[in-house]
Formats: structure tokens, sequence, C-alpha cells
């Protein structure tokens, strides 16, 4: 058996965000016409170390795409100088069974919640979106800009976060990294107002359990991406945006009525229904629903995260990495 080993840079070097967001289209096309078996996925608890050990397998025929991406939640991690969240993807070959392939998962979930985001992007904002707006500077925040940056012409990125130093750091290390590859200024906002004022598109990804900014002052004609809240008591977009949204896009419906509290919390409290949502990515993808329409409308695009984005990400990824001979392989 012989199994390719893919780190982080072996991911950089033959991957470009452009990539993921076409594996991510396709994962959510496969997902929404019922192409794709991404079971529940399983948790065992690891008292002595407070620590989670979950597996989240996923099968997409389509796209050859078999696997299980195994993530630890393990707080005291830290202590020891190690990651919390430690992630690895395991990919097999879908006619053996085999494990064929390595892959670092921390690395890639950062890639396909980023290109997840630009996908919706793509798809939903207006094509001379100018302004960008990204609410949260920790680990996801780097490829949600360079998703964004990738599917419009932004100028102007306007980054804010509750630590104005991390915010600082983030702005200048940005503006270093993409210098060169795109145009976009990089300011960091004072506010959470300031920020959003004219943004004509906004993400955001932070940890936060009460909105992050005042959905009344969302210009008319902008997109937002929210994809921090995944608990049901997380509440990161403020429930006006939902809403008065006029479209409202999920990545999975299940996932996103199960997990996140920006929409467990109003419909709990009987402020709208499931009927809210327009539709799921995928299902716009195939033509089942419909997309903007004016470059009036307000539209809102919610992730939560799919194993089906983790597999056919992956997938796509160790093919490049074949092709190109990247990669350390392990026989035994
Ligand atoms: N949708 C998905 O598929 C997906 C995938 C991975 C992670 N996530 C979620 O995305 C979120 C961010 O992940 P991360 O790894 O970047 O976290 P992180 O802890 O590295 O960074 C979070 C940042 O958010 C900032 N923040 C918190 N509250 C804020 C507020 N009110 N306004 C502005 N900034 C605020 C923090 O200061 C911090 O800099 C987490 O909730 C994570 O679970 C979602």
């Amino acid at each position: 058996m012989r199994i390719l080993v893919l780190n982080e840079q072996d991911i950089i070097n033959v991957f470009t965000m452009q990539d993921a967001i076409q594996a991510d289209k396709d994962a959510l096309e496969i997902y929404s016409k019922g192409g794709s078996v991404t079971p529940l996925r399983t948790n065992i608890a690891v008292p002595k170390e407070e620590g989670q050990s979950l597996a989240m397998p996923g099968y997409a025929a389509e796209a050859n795409a078999l696997g299980v991406k195994i993530v630890s939640v393990y707080p005291n991690n830290i202590k020891k100088g190690l990651t919390s969240v430690p992630a690895t993807m395991v990919l097999q070959n879908e006619d053996t069974g085999e494990v064929n392939a390595i892959l670092d998962g921390t690395f890639l979930t950062r890639i396909r919640t980023g290109a997840v985001s630009g996908a919706a992007t793509d798809l939903l904002a207006k094509k001379d979106s100018k302004i960008f707006a990204l609410f949260g500077t920790g680990g996801q925040a780097e490829t949600q800009l360079e998703a964004v940056l990738t599917v419009r012409g932004i100028e102007e990125v306007r980054v804010f976060d509750l630590s104005k130093e991390r915010a600082q750091d983030f702005a200048d290390k940005m503006a270093e990294k993409f210098n060169g590859k795109f145009k976009a200024k990089y300011v960091v906002a004072k506010s959470s107002d300031d920020a959003i004022v004219d943004a004509d598109i906004i993400t955001s990804v932070t940890t936060t359990k009460t909105p992050v900014f005042n959905g009344k002052l969302v210009k008319k004609g902008a997109h937002i991406n929210g994809v921090g809240s995944f608990t049901p008591f997380m509440h990161e977009i403020d429930e006006y945006i939902l809403l008065n949204a006029d479209k409202v896009y999920v990545d999975t419906r299940n996932g996103v009525l199960n997990e996140s509290g920006d929409f467990i919390i109003p419909i709990s409290e009987g402020k709208c229904t499931e009927d809210i949502i327009t539709g799921e990515l995928g299902e716009l993808i195939l033509g089942k629903t419909i997309g903007r329409e004016s470059d009036e409308e307000i539209t809102f695009f919610k992730t939560v995260g799919s194993g089906v984005l983790d597999v056919v990400t992956a997938r796509r990824i160790y093919e490049k990495a074949v092709e190109k001979k990247a990669g350390q392989i392990i026989e035994f």
C-alpha cells in the first residue's frame, strides 16, 4: 500500500484558492442533489485530558471522494504548546478502501471554509463590489480574505476584531502577503459601524456569542457571509439581516438549522420559520432556486461546514498532488 502524505506547504504548492472554490461548488452541488453520504460525526470523550475526538466520514461518488477527517478538541493542548484543535484528513481509494493519502486537516479546513464563502460571494455578490469588511482576524481569517479577493476586484479591505492589536497585525501581514497579487488596501476599522458602512461584502468569522455588527447599517445590495456561529447559542449575525435580507442561502439546510444560533435563536423565538431560507448554495448552482435579482438586494449566506466539503476538496488536492508529484510517499 502506498500513502501520499501532504503537509500545508505541499497543498499550497499545488492547489490554488480558485481550485478550492471550484471544489466547494462541486461538493455542494453533489450534496444538494443527494449524491453524498455524510453520516453524523462520532464523538469520543477523553476525560483525563478534557478532550474530545471527532471522526467525520464522507463519500461523494461523483467526485471519487471517500475519507474521514479526524478532528480533536483538546483545550489543555495550549499549555503543551500544541494547537487545541488538531485535524488530519485521511483519504481512501474508493475502489479498494485502502488509505491513499493523509493531509494536513487544519489547513484543509481553512482552505475549504474560505473557499465556501468565496463560492457564495462569487455566485451572489454584486459584480462591481469594491469594499470588503472582515470581522475576526483569527486562524480562519486569511483564507476568508483570500477567497473574496479572488472572486471580486476589491479595492478596500476593512478589518475589525475585538483585539485591535490582532487586527492591526493581520492587516499588516495581509498587505505584505498579497501585495502585487491583489490591488486592495487594508484598513483597521475603529468600530464595527465604521467597518460596514458602505461595505459591498461582509464576512464574519468570529467566536462571538452576540452579533458583531448592526444589521440596519448594512447598505442595499450588500452580500454577507456568516461563518463563525456553529452552536445553538452562538448568534453572530444580527437577526435583522436574517429577517430582512432579500435572499438567504445556506451550505446545508440540515447543518445550519441544527447547529447555528443565527437561525435557531430567531426561529425558536417565533420570529421566522425555516422557510426564511431561499435555498442551499448547491440548489442555486443546480438552478433549482433563484439567485440575486437586482443590485439593490441584500443576500446572506450561512455556512457551518460539512464533511462533503472536506472529502471533495481533499480528493481534488490529492489528484493535483499526484499529477505534480508533490508530497512524500510512504510504502507499507
Ligand atoms: N463554517 C465553518 O465551516 C467553520 C470552519 C472552521 C471554523 N469555523 C468557526 O469560525 C470561527 C472562527 O474560527 P477561528 O479559528 O478564526 O477562531 P480564532 O479563535 O482563531 O479567532 C476568532 C477571532 O474572532 C474575534 N472576535 C470574537 N468576537 C468578536 C466580535 N464580537 N467582533 C470582532 N471580532 C471578534 C477574536 O478576537 C478572534 O480574533 C469559530 O467559531 C470556528 O468554530 C467555522
